[in-house]
């Protein structure tokens, strides 16, 4: 959501495709992004047509985490969207997203890297919800 606000990425009536179902990411990011007046679609293994959702999509989130299993490729991706990439895995020894970064990068608006996109990002997240709870825990102001 950080991502989403500092980019000016406006959510309301866009088409947000989320390729994942898990508590720990799809549940969360469906209600987020629902709040924010997004149409939100969840895809996941069983989803049969899955190219076809995210070519319908304004924004792709995905966190498969699997490259063996599932790559987002620029085909997938319509002209201008947004590709969030959560997920981490390996090609070749190297850590890798679920997203053929070159490829989609020529037809996204925005695309996030693996490495150096989403998870520094959580990181950075969770020293500032970090603080904030240490703050408010010891009475004292914080802005957030
Ligand atoms: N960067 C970060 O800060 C951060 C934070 C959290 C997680 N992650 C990464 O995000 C990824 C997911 O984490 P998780 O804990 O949510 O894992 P998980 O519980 O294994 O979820 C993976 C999801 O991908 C779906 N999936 C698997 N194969 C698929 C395919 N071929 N096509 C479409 N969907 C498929 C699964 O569907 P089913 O539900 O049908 O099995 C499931 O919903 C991992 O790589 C993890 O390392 C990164």
């Amino acid at each position: 959501m950080e991502l989403f606000d500092y980019y000016n990425i406006e959510l309301s009536g866009k088409n947000v495709v989320i390729i994942n179902r898990s508590n720990l990411v799809g549940k969360p990011l469906y209600h987020l992004m629902l709040e924010r007046d997004a149409t939100v679609t969840t895809c996941h293994s069983k989803t049969k047509n899955l190219a076809e959702q995210c070519l319908g999509a304004d924004i792709v989130i995905t966190a498969v985490g699997n490259r063996a299993h599932f790559t987002l490729t620029d085909s997938m991706i319509r002209e201008g969207a947004v590709v969030i990439d959560v997920g981490t895995s390996r090609v070749n020894g190297k850590l890798a997203g679920d997203a053929d970064y070159d490829g989609i990068i020529k037809k996204a608006s925005y695309a996030t890297p693996v490495p150096g996109g989403v998870g520094p990002m959580t990181r950075a997240m969770l020293l500032r919800n970090t603080v904030t709870a240490a703050s408010i825990s010891k009475g004292f102001v914080t802005n957030r």
